[in-house]
């Protein structure tokens, strides 16, 4: 199959319209079975509930061409259960993890020829959503509903790759205690958005929000959760019910622990604490492991001992680790690689 004509090398994070996407509908209480379809457009009644009351939840995740010409995603069964949670959460019905797999895998297929070149540093991004789209004008759940699944190849998530970002402590909050920062939820966005148009303003990389509750303790950034390491290389990530469970920063414990013999802390962060680490990174599926170089707290600067020039040494081994997993250099745990072709 002859790869598309594109740039790669030079692509960023950004949307292109590939061929072919998925789409099921919600109505009279059950599932269609679902089409792929070439028509990127949806044509919405002007009261739909994702209009009106922001009724949707989306998903995230990659698929890669390994070492030996495959193309994969990664951990998808994480993403489906993770909707699934989503969904519940704002009353819709959840889309079945079987077919949520079935989506990936045809979307990617179909879309075979927009899965960048092993080595060329892209990857596909995947995002499947799900959304009300009867009218609702009372404040209640919509009754009908559609899942979509659309793919865009990209690159790097913050301009100059791998560079140390700098952030800072936000005044803003993310999620509200017992609210829905723990799914992926698009008004979780929709919240931050002011938030980073200000952060980057004032010429920073990204945010670092605080738990709403009492504003001390590190909770994640608008689009990643954080990974520290301490002086004796302990990795240690922060716990909490208001921050997203990524499936990045999931895998990376694991890794830690079992390919690299790391102890692994999750734990309750606090702010106070950050100036104690050696190095700081973001995790996601679009960050992979962005590295932090400084944190800015209301004019104090946090100088993580890594630099503004590379990542830190235990970052870096994580990075590669979990990278060679994804495109099949290093050996994946059992379940991890959901082979599409
Ligand atoms: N936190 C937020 C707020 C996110 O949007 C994301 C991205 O999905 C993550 C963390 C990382 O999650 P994952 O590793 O599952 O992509
Ligand atoms: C992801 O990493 O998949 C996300 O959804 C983060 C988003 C900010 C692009």
């Amino acid at each position: 199959m002859e790869k598309k004509n594109i740039d790669w090398g030079n692509l960023g994070f950004g949307y292109v319209r590939t061929d072919v996407r998925y789409v099921s509908n919600y109505t009279n209480g059950a599932w269609d079975e679902g089409v792929l379809t070439e028509d990127s457009n949806i044509v919405l009644n002007e009261c739909a509930g994702v209009l009106q009351y922001a009724q949707t939840v989306f998903e995230g995740l990659k698929a890669y061409t390994t070492e030996d010409g495959h193309i994969v995603t990664f951990r998808p069964d994480l993403n489906a259960e993770r909707m699934m949670a989503s969904a519940a959460r704002l009353e819709m019905p959840v889309f079945p993890k079987e077919r949520f797999l079935d989506a990936v895998t045809k979307t990617v297929a179909a879309n075979a020829a927009y899965v960048p070149p092993y080595g060329s540093g892209a990857t596909l991004y995947l995002r499947p959503y799900m959304f009300g789209v009867n009218p609702v004008i009372g404040v209640k759940p919509a009754n009908d509903y559609q899942f979509r699944l659309f793919c865009t190849p990209v690159g790097p998530y913050f301009k100059g790759g791998v560079k140390p970002l700098t952030i800072r402590v936000s005044d803003f909050d993310r999620a509200a205690p017992h609210g829905t920062g723990h799914i992926k939820a698009g008004l979780n966005y929709a919240m931050s958005l002011h938030a980073i148009v200000s952060a980057h303003n004032e010429g920073y990389d990204e945010n670092m929000y605080l738990d709403p509750g009492t504003r001390t303790k590190v909770e994640e950034t608008g689009g990643a959760n954080f990974l520290f390491v301490t002086r004796d290389n302990k990795v240690v990530t922060p716990k909490s019910d208001s921050i997203l469970p990524s499936i990045t920063r999931r895998s990376l414990l694991h890794v830690a622990k079992e390919y690299l013999g790391l102890e692994v802390e999750e734990r309750e962060v606090l702010l106070s604490e950050v100036s104690d680490f050696a190095e700081c990174g973001l995790c996601g599926t679009a960050a992979v492991i962005s590295p932090v170089g400084k944190i800015v707290d209301h004019g104090r600067e946090i100088c993580l001992p890594s630099g503004m020039t590379e990542m830190g040494p235990v970052t870096k081994k994580l990075y590669d680790t979990l990278t060679g997993i994804q495109m099949g250099r290093i050996e994946a745990p059992k379940g991890w690689l959901h082979v599409i072709e």
